[in-house]
Protein backbone atom coordinates (compact mmCIF):
# COMPACT_ATOMS: atom_id res chain seq x y z
CA UNK A 1 0.00 0.00 0.00
CA UNK A 2 1.18 4.21 -1.02
CA UNK A 3 2.47 5.30 2.35
CA UNK A 4 1.00 8.52 1.25
CA UNK A 5 -0.65 10.08 -1.76
CA UNK A 6 2.39 11.02 -3.75
CA UNK A 7 3.85 7.48 -3.46
CA UNK A 8 2.20 5.95 -6.48
CA UNK A 9 3.83 8.59 -8.50
CA UNK A 10 7.79 8.07 -7.01
CA UNK A 11 8.99 6.00 -10.03
CA UNK A 12 7.34 8.06 -12.23
CA UNK A 13 8.32 11.90 -10.83
CA UNK A 14 11.75 10.17 -11.09
CA UNK A 15 11.56 9.11 -14.54
CA UNK A 16 9.47 12.89 -15.91
CA UNK A 17 12.17 14.65 -14.41
CA UNK A 18 15.42 12.68 -15.74
CA UNK A 19 13.23 12.76 -19.42
CA UNK A 20 12.21 16.67 -19.03
CA UNK A 21 16.33 17.70 -18.93
CA UNK A 22 17.05 15.92 -22.21
CA UNK A 23 13.90 16.62 -24.03
CA UNK A 24 13.80 18.77 -27.22
CA UNK A 25 18.04 18.76 -26.63
CA UNK A 26 21.33 17.01 -28.21
CA UNK A 27 21.56 14.92 -25.82
CA UNK A 28 20.12 10.83 -25.03
CA UNK A 29 19.82 9.91 -20.70
CA UNK A 30 22.50 6.64 -22.56
CA UNK A 31 23.90 5.38 -25.56
CA UNK A 32 22.00 3.03 -27.22
CA UNK A 33 24.12 -0.49 -27.97
CA UNK A 34 24.36 -1.88 -31.34
CA UNK A 35 20.83 -3.57 -32.50
CA UNK A 36 19.53 -2.83 -29.47
CA UNK A 37 15.34 -2.80 -29.69
CA UNK A 38 13.64 0.48 -28.42
CA UNK A 39 9.80 1.37 -28.33
CA UNK A 40 8.95 4.84 -29.93
CA UNK A 41 5.46 6.92 -29.50
CA UNK A 42 3.97 9.09 -31.03
CA UNK A 43 1.29 11.89 -29.25
CA UNK A 44 -0.30 13.83 -31.92
CA UNK A 45 -1.74 16.43 -29.56
CA UNK A 46 -3.80 19.45 -29.97
CA UNK A 47 -1.30 21.79 -28.53
CA UNK A 48 2.16 19.88 -29.70
CA UNK A 49 3.21 16.41 -31.19
CA UNK A 50 5.86 14.52 -29.07
CA UNK A 51 8.36 11.80 -29.89
CA UNK A 52 9.59 9.31 -27.08
CA UNK A 53 12.06 6.72 -27.15
CA UNK A 54 12.25 4.07 -24.60
CA UNK A 55 14.55 1.04 -23.87
CA UNK A 56 12.73 -2.23 -23.55
CA UNK A 57 12.49 -2.10 -19.73
CA UNK A 58 10.59 0.85 -20.24
CA UNK A 59 13.07 3.53 -19.51
CA UNK A 60 13.12 6.70 -20.99
CA UNK A 61 16.06 7.37 -23.43
CA UNK A 62 15.50 10.51 -25.22
CA UNK A 63 12.39 12.82 -26.54
CA UNK A 64 11.30 15.67 -28.76
CA UNK A 65 8.39 17.88 -29.60
CA UNK A 66 6.71 20.59 -31.65
CA UNK A 67 4.26 23.07 -31.41
CA UNK A 68 1.18 22.48 -33.73
CA UNK A 69 -1.65 23.31 -35.48
CA UNK A 70 -2.35 20.12 -37.05
CA UNK A 71 -4.31 18.50 -34.36
CA UNK A 72 -7.79 19.33 -33.18
CA UNK A 73 -9.68 18.54 -30.00
CA UNK A 74 -7.26 15.24 -30.47
CA UNK A 75 -8.08 14.58 -34.82
CA UNK A 76 -5.81 15.68 -37.46
CA UNK A 77 -7.10 17.88 -39.27
CA UNK A 78 -3.72 18.88 -40.84
CA UNK A 79 -2.25 15.62 -42.40
CA UNK A 80 0.53 16.98 -44.38
CA UNK A 81 2.01 18.77 -41.34
CA UNK A 82 1.43 16.10 -39.11
CA UNK A 83 3.78 14.16 -40.73
CA UNK A 84 6.26 16.66 -41.90
CA UNK A 85 6.29 17.52 -37.90
CA UNK A 86 6.97 13.62 -36.98
CA UNK A 87 9.47 13.31 -40.21
CA UNK A 88 11.47 16.26 -38.35
CA UNK A 89 11.43 14.79 -34.54
CA UNK A 90 12.69 10.91 -36.13
CA UNK A 91 15.34 12.76 -38.16
CA UNK A 92 16.58 14.32 -34.90
CA UNK A 93 16.21 11.53 -32.66
CA UNK A 94 18.38 9.41 -35.45
CA UNK A 95 20.75 11.84 -34.93
CA UNK A 96 21.21 12.38 -31.56
CA UNK A 97 20.81 8.33 -30.48
CA UNK A 98 22.58 7.35 -34.15
CA UNK A 99 20.45 5.20 -34.68
CA UNK A 100 17.58 3.89 -37.09
CA UNK A 101 14.21 3.86 -35.71
CA UNK A 102 11.85 1.59 -37.07
CA UNK A 103 8.91 1.20 -35.12
CA UNK A 104 6.48 3.32 -33.03
CA UNK A 105 3.27 3.17 -31.49
CA UNK A 106 0.35 5.79 -31.94
CA UNK A 107 -2.56 7.14 -29.73
CA UNK A 108 -6.06 8.07 -29.84
CA UNK A 109 -8.54 10.11 -27.40
CA UNK A 110 -11.11 7.05 -26.11
CA UNK A 111 -14.34 7.01 -28.26
CA UNK A 112 -12.47 8.26 -31.18
CA UNK A 113 -13.35 5.13 -33.41
CA UNK A 114 -11.29 2.80 -35.82
CA UNK A 115 -11.37 5.94 -38.10
CA UNK A 116 -9.14 8.08 -35.83
CA UNK A 117 -6.91 5.14 -35.42
CA UNK A 118 -6.21 4.70 -39.14
CA UNK A 119 -5.54 8.16 -39.67
CA UNK A 120 -2.52 7.97 -36.59
CA UNK A 121 -1.61 4.92 -37.70
CA UNK A 122 -1.23 6.52 -41.67
CA UNK A 123 0.73 9.43 -40.14
CA UNK A 124 3.00 7.69 -38.48
CA UNK A 125 3.65 5.05 -41.69
CA UNK A 126 4.20 8.07 -43.42
CA UNK A 127 6.78 9.33 -41.44
CA UNK A 128 8.81 6.22 -42.18
CA UNK A 129 7.80 4.11 -38.88
CA UNK A 130 6.15 0.67 -38.83
CA UNK A 131 3.31 1.47 -37.10
CA UNK A 132 2.83 -1.54 -34.82
CA UNK A 133 -0.03 -0.69 -32.42
CA UNK A 134 -2.35 2.51 -31.86
CA UNK A 135 -3.75 2.41 -28.32
CA UNK A 136 -6.36 5.58 -26.45
CA UNK A 137 -4.38 7.86 -24.41
CA UNK A 138 -5.69 7.52 -21.17
CA UNK A 139 -4.68 4.05 -21.55
CA UNK A 140 -1.15 4.63 -21.94
CA UNK A 141 -0.86 7.46 -19.37
CA UNK A 142 -2.27 4.64 -16.83
CA UNK A 143 0.43 2.26 -18.16
CA UNK A 144 3.39 4.82 -17.23
CA UNK A 145 2.19 5.98 -14.34
CA UNK A 146 1.57 1.98 -13.36
CA UNK A 147 -2.20 2.48 -11.95
CA UNK A 148 -4.11 -0.24 -12.20
CA UNK A 149 -6.99 1.22 -10.17
CA UNK A 150 -7.66 5.10 -10.21
CA UNK A 151 -8.73 7.42 -12.22
CA UNK A 152 -6.71 9.37 -14.86
CA UNK A 153 -7.55 13.18 -15.74
CA UNK A 154 -5.61 14.48 -18.89
CA UNK A 155 -6.35 18.08 -19.05
CA UNK A 156 -4.38 18.74 -22.75
CA UNK A 157 -5.50 22.16 -24.96
CA UNK A 158 -8.67 21.11 -26.32
CA UNK A 159 -10.33 18.85 -23.79
CA UNK A 160 -10.84 17.17 -20.26
CA UNK A 161 -10.67 13.38 -21.00
CA UNK A 162 -11.49 10.93 -17.34
CA UNK A 163 -10.73 7.93 -17.35
CA UNK A 164 -11.73 5.20 -14.67
CA UNK A 165 -9.38 2.23 -14.10
CA UNK A 166 -10.43 -1.02 -12.12
CA UNK A 167 -8.32 -3.96 -11.61
CA UNK A 168 -6.33 -3.04 -15.07
CA UNK A 169 -9.69 -2.91 -17.29
CA UNK A 170 -10.57 0.85 -18.09
CA UNK A 171 -14.12 1.06 -17.42
CA UNK A 172 -15.52 4.55 -17.75
CA UNK A 173 -14.32 7.01 -20.52
CA UNK A 174 -15.59 10.64 -20.81
CA UNK A 175 -14.58 13.32 -22.89
CA UNK A 176 -15.62 16.77 -22.42
CA UNK A 177 -14.17 20.10 -24.64
CA UNK A 178 -12.56 22.14 -22.10
CA UNK A 179 -8.94 21.99 -21.85
CA UNK A 180 -5.84 24.71 -21.59
CA UNK A 181 -6.97 26.96 -24.33
CA UNK A 182 -10.60 27.37 -22.58
CA UNK A 183 -8.08 29.35 -19.91
CA UNK A 184 -6.08 31.23 -22.70
CA UNK A 185 -9.52 32.38 -24.03
CA UNK A 186 -10.91 33.47 -20.70
CA UNK A 187 -7.94 35.38 -20.01
CA UNK A 188 -8.02 37.07 -23.28
CA UNK A 189 -11.21 38.03 -22.65
CA UNK A 190 -10.43 39.47 -18.72
CA UNK A 191 -7.10 41.23 -19.81
CA UNK A 192 -8.09 42.37 -23.22
CA UNK A 193 -5.28 40.89 -24.98
CA UNK A 194 -5.09 38.97 -27.85
CA UNK A 195 -4.86 34.74 -27.44
CA UNK A 196 -1.34 34.58 -28.34
CA UNK A 197 -0.06 37.18 -25.74
CA UNK A 198 -2.85 35.49 -23.52
CA UNK A 199 -1.07 32.15 -23.95
CA UNK A 200 2.51 33.58 -23.43
CA UNK A 201 0.80 35.29 -19.89
CA UNK A 202 -0.60 31.86 -19.26
CA UNK A 203 2.62 30.00 -19.38
CA UNK A 204 4.08 32.61 -17.50
CA UNK A 205 5.21 30.76 -14.15
CA UNK A 206 6.05 34.21 -12.54
CA UNK A 207 2.49 35.78 -13.16
CA UNK A 208 0.58 32.94 -11.51
CA UNK A 209 -0.73 35.39 -8.96
CA UNK A 210 -2.45 37.17 -11.44
CA UNK A 211 -3.28 34.91 -14.04
CA UNK A 212 -5.00 31.66 -11.60
CA UNK A 213 -7.45 33.81 -10.09
CA UNK A 214 -8.68 34.62 -13.55
CA UNK A 215 -8.33 30.92 -14.90
CA UNK A 216 -9.90 29.68 -11.44
CA UNK A 217 -13.45 29.01 -12.59
CA UNK A 218 -12.01 26.95 -15.53
CA UNK A 219 -10.06 24.63 -13.29
CA UNK A 220 -13.01 24.49 -11.18
CA UNK A 221 -15.73 23.67 -14.32
CA UNK A 222 -12.51 20.61 -15.06
CA UNK A 223 -13.08 19.42 -11.49
CA UNK A 224 -16.65 19.49 -11.88
CA UNK A 225 -16.66 17.60 -14.86
CA UNK A 226 -14.39 14.56 -13.07
CA UNK A 227 -16.93 14.83 -10.17
CA UNK A 228 -20.27 14.31 -12.72
CA UNK A 229 -17.95 11.64 -14.78
CA UNK A 230 -19.04 8.81 -12.68
CA UNK A 231 -20.94 10.03 -9.54
CA UNK A 232 -19.16 8.60 -6.40
CA UNK A 233 -17.66 5.69 -8.43
CA UNK A 234 -14.56 7.44 -9.27
CA UNK A 235 -11.21 5.06 -8.33
CA UNK A 236 -8.75 6.58 -6.25
CA UNK A 237 -6.28 7.58 -6.54
CA UNK A 238 -6.66 10.29 -8.72
CA UNK A 239 -3.93 11.02 -10.84
CA UNK A 240 -4.54 14.90 -13.12
CA UNK A 241 -1.97 14.90 -16.30
CA UNK A 242 -1.72 17.06 -19.35
CA UNK A 243 -0.19 20.38 -19.93
CA UNK A 244 -2.98 22.53 -18.96
CA UNK A 245 -2.93 21.55 -15.28
CA UNK A 246 1.02 23.72 -15.04
CA UNK A 247 -0.09 26.20 -12.05
CA UNK A 248 1.43 25.82 -9.01
CA UNK A 249 -2.29 25.93 -7.14
CA UNK A 250 -4.09 23.69 -9.78
CA UNK A 251 -4.53 20.45 -7.44
CA UNK A 252 -5.43 22.33 -4.45
CA UNK A 253 -8.44 24.29 -6.28
CA UNK A 254 -9.21 21.03 -8.46
CA UNK A 255 -9.04 19.67 -5.46
CA UNK A 256 -11.18 21.30 -3.43
CA UNK A 257 -14.29 21.63 -5.93
CA UNK A 258 -14.04 17.70 -6.85
CA UNK A 259 -14.07 16.99 -2.87
CA UNK A 260 -11.28 14.54 -3.37
CA UNK A 261 -7.45 14.52 -3.45
CA UNK A 262 -5.88 14.50 -6.42
CA UNK A 263 -2.24 14.33 -7.26
CA UNK A 264 -0.25 15.70 -10.10
CA UNK A 265 2.67 14.12 -11.32
CA UNK A 266 5.87 16.47 -12.40
CA UNK A 267 6.27 17.54 -16.25
CA UNK A 268 2.39 16.30 -16.21
CA UNK A 269 2.31 17.14 -19.91
CA UNK A 270 4.89 14.00 -20.80
CA UNK A 271 2.80 11.17 -18.73
CA UNK A 272 0.75 10.29 -21.79
CA UNK A 273 3.58 9.88 -24.58
CA UNK A 274 5.94 8.35 -22.66
CA UNK A 275 3.26 5.47 -21.79
CA UNK A 276 1.98 5.31 -25.74
CA UNK A 277 5.90 3.94 -26.36
CA UNK A 278 5.39 1.44 -23.92
CA UNK A 279 3.01 -0.43 -26.29
CA UNK A 280 5.24 -0.65 -29.04
CA UNK A 281 6.49 -4.06 -29.81
CA UNK A 282 4.81 -4.90 -26.46
CA UNK A 283 5.33 -8.51 -26.03
N1 LIG B 1 3.46 26.23 -18.17
C1 LIG B 1 2.17 26.13 -18.52
N2 LIG B 1 1.22 26.77 -17.80
C2 LIG B 1 -0.07 26.68 -18.13
N3 LIG B 1 -0.55 25.99 -19.20
C3 LIG B 1 0.35 25.35 -19.96
C4 LIG B 1 1.74 25.36 -19.66
N4 LIG B 1 2.39 24.61 -20.59
C5 LIG B 1 1.44 24.14 -21.41
N5 LIG B 1 0.22 24.59 -21.04
C6 LIG B 1 -1.06 24.32 -21.71
O1 LIG B 1 -1.27 22.92 -21.83
C7 LIG B 1 -2.05 22.65 -22.99
C8 LIG B 1 -1.36 21.55 -23.78
O2 LIG B 1 -1.28 20.40 -22.99
P1 LIG B 1 -0.83 19.00 -23.64
O3 LIG B 1 0.54 19.14 -24.20
O4 LIG B 1 -1.08 17.96 -22.62
O5 LIG B 1 -1.90 18.93 -24.81
P2 LIG B 1 -2.02 18.06 -26.12
O6 LIG B 1 -1.75 16.62 -25.81
O7 LIG B 1 -1.22 18.67 -27.23
O8 LIG B 1 -3.57 18.30 -26.43
P3 LIG B 1 -4.82 17.30 -26.40
O9 LIG B 1 -4.47 16.19 -25.46
O10 LIG B 1 -5.96 18.17 -25.93
O11 LIG B 1 -4.94 16.87 -27.83
C9 LIG B 1 -2.15 23.96 -23.78
O12 LIG B 1 -3.41 24.55 -23.60
C10 LIG B 1 -1.07 24.83 -23.14
O13 LIG B 1 -1.40 26.20 -23.19
MG1 LIG C 1 -2.77 15.01 -25.02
Amino acid sequence: MAKNKNDVLTKANRQLKEFAKIVNSDHALRKVKPDEKLRVGVDLGTSSIVLTVLDENNNPIYGAFEYDHAVRDGMVVDYLESINILKRLKQKAESVLKTELTTACGAIPPNTGEGGKKVVANVIEAAELQCLNVVDEPTAAAKFLRISSGTVVDIGGGTTGISIFKNGKLTTVVDEATGGFHMTLVLAGAQKINQDKAELLKRDNSKEAEVFPIIRPVVEKMATITKNAAPDQLQKPVVVVGGATNFKDFIKAFSKTLKMDAVKPAFPQFVTPLGIAMYDHED
